[in-house]
């Protein structure tokens, strides 16, 4: 008999410093987690590394700082997701402002995963952030209702 090992859970691993894409994870694997009823992972990449045989449904989200996505989530999307579904986020300053979007989806999502030619997204969105500078709001654009949406549209 054939064994199947994958698991039915979902993992949702994110790299953040501010805190908005920790949020913002633990929105989309509340979400996820009533959708498809299962038990989602929520696991920051800076502090583990979670085994990537144990998923075949995944969402990855990153913050950015200084035109960089976070490391740890990148150097996690180097891995092999040959027949895993993936779904990436980005939180970033740049999302959050109308004006700016485009250019920060394209810089932060697109060309970013055009560095990962075998990591084929079946749902990929940038959101905004938050930055505070000596306790001081320099601005806020997190959005939880978007992010809510994004996350009710995953077709795992
Ligand atoms: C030092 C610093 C540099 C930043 N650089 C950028 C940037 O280059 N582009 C951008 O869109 N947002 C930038 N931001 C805004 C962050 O993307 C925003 O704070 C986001 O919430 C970060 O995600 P995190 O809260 O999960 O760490 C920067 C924020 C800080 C504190």
């Amino acid at each position: 008999m054939e064994m199947v090992q994958i698991s039915h859970r979902i993992l949702v691993g994110y790299a953040s410093k501010d805190g908005a894409t920790k949020e913002a994870s633990g929105i989309i694997a509340e979400v996820l987690k009533k959708k498809y009823n299962v038990t989602v992972d929520l696991i920051d990449l800076k502090k583990t590394s979670p085994k990537l045989e144990e998923y075949d449904k995944l969402v990855v989200g990153a913050g950015v700082r200084a035109g960089k996505v976070y490391s740890d989530a990148l150097k996690f999307l180097k891995q092999n997701f040959e027949s895993k579904k993936v779904a990436f986020f980005v939180c970033c300053g740049g999302a959050g402002d109308p004006k700016k979007y485009e250019e920060a989806y394209k810089n932060y999502v697109t060309d970013v995963l055009a560095n990962y030619p075998n990591l084929k997204p079946i749902s990929t969105e940038a959101f905004g952030g938050r930055m505070k500078i000596l306790g001081k709001t320099v601005f806020d654009t997190f959005d939880s209702k978007k992010i809510k949406n994004w996350a009710e549209k995953i077709d795992f």
